[in-house]
């Protein structure tokens, strides 16, 4: 492997957590070929060379975002949506009535089809918590995939991946050959730039913490270490929904994965369990198990 590809590893690692194998750093000359093109520069080795050499923070970031990879889509894996629906809200429902405030983290939203997901449910289940307030906090390291979220205009690939026909044509509608989401439901959702390599103090604690399929693209250690701190920014009956392929299994113990889907966790250090039905509960269920 050239020594300049391993300083590079070393780079990205430092700078997002992301821990590239060493047999798919193949893909980082491509993947930054037209940014050195748009720079002026032959080769991908010569744009890094510019960035040890002079530090510059714009290109810095160009480049870690050109290797972060962004792919999402609307209700992902369906399960940790339907949970939230089914048994996360109504749950939330009752334990805050009293405050009737529920905080709801998206940690790596990518281009936001994540958050307007949850946005949905959200507008769906608004009789319940009508006089509610429900912040959506959708945060990502890639100012890019940020702005897109932000914009909410997706094609229609995009769309027909996992947002069925009913939700497509009540919350978005057509402009041109794109779709743009709906301005009420684009309110619910504030965006911001967050890197979980990050303090997570300034952000408070949530109810509710999707941090979905990014995880899988750091090291164990550092997993383990934002596991630990995933749990120290969850409310003490907090949820948090992983990506279907990521467990905390033999990395964090302070979370308890839920018997049939172990992407979606609880805190273990909580004095009453939160209930983990998935079938779609009635109220007085749900508040005899939390
Ligand atoms: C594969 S996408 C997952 C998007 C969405 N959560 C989902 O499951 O569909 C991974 C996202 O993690 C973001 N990411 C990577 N490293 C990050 C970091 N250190 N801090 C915050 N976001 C990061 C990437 O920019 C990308 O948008």
């Amino acid at each position: 492997m050239s020594e300049w590809l391993n300083r590079f590893r070393t780079f990205l690692a430092k700078r997002s957590g992301v821990a590239l194998d060493a047999d798919k750093l193949y893909f980082v000359e491509s993947r930054l070929q037209s940014l050195a093109q748009q720079y002026g520069m032959a080769s991908a080795e010569d744009l890094f060379a510019r960035i040890e050499k002079s530090g510059d923070p714009v290109l810095e970031s160009e480049i870690i975002q050109a290797l972060l990879t962004n792919e999402t889509f609307f209700f992902r894996d369906r399960i940790p949506f339907d949970h939230f629906r089914n048994v996360v809200l109504p749950h939330l429902v009752e334990a805050r009535a009293a405050k009737r405030h529920i905080r709801i983290w998206c940690a790596a939203a990518s281009t936001g089809q994540e958050p307007y997901s949850l946005a949905m449910i959200l507008d769906e289940e608004a009789r319940r918590l009508a006089g509610w307030r429900v912040e959506i906090l959708a945060t990502d390291l890639s100012e890019q995939a940020l702005e897109t979220a932000r914009q909410g205009v997706y094609t229609q690939f995009e769309v027909q991946r996992g947002l069925p026909i009913n939700q497509l044509l009540r919350y978005f509608h057509r402009e041109g050959d794109r779709w743009r989401v709906a301005e009420h439901l684009r309110a619910r959702v504030q965006f911001r730039q967050f890197n979980l390599l990050s303090d997570f103090q300034p952000l408070g604690a949530f109810d509710v913490i999707f941090c979905r399929n990014v995880l899988l693209y750091f090291d164990l250690d550092l997993r383990r270490k934002v596991l630990n701190r995933l749990v120290g920014a969850m409310a003490p009956d907090g949820y948090l929904a992983l990506g279907a392929t990521e467990s905390v299994v033999g990395i964090c113990d302070r979370l308890e994965p839920h018997p049939k889907h172990q992407s979606i966790c609880t805190r273990r250090d909580t004095i009453a369990s939160p209930p983990v039905a998935l079938a779609r509960p009635a109220l007085k269920l749900i508040s005899g198990g939390s």
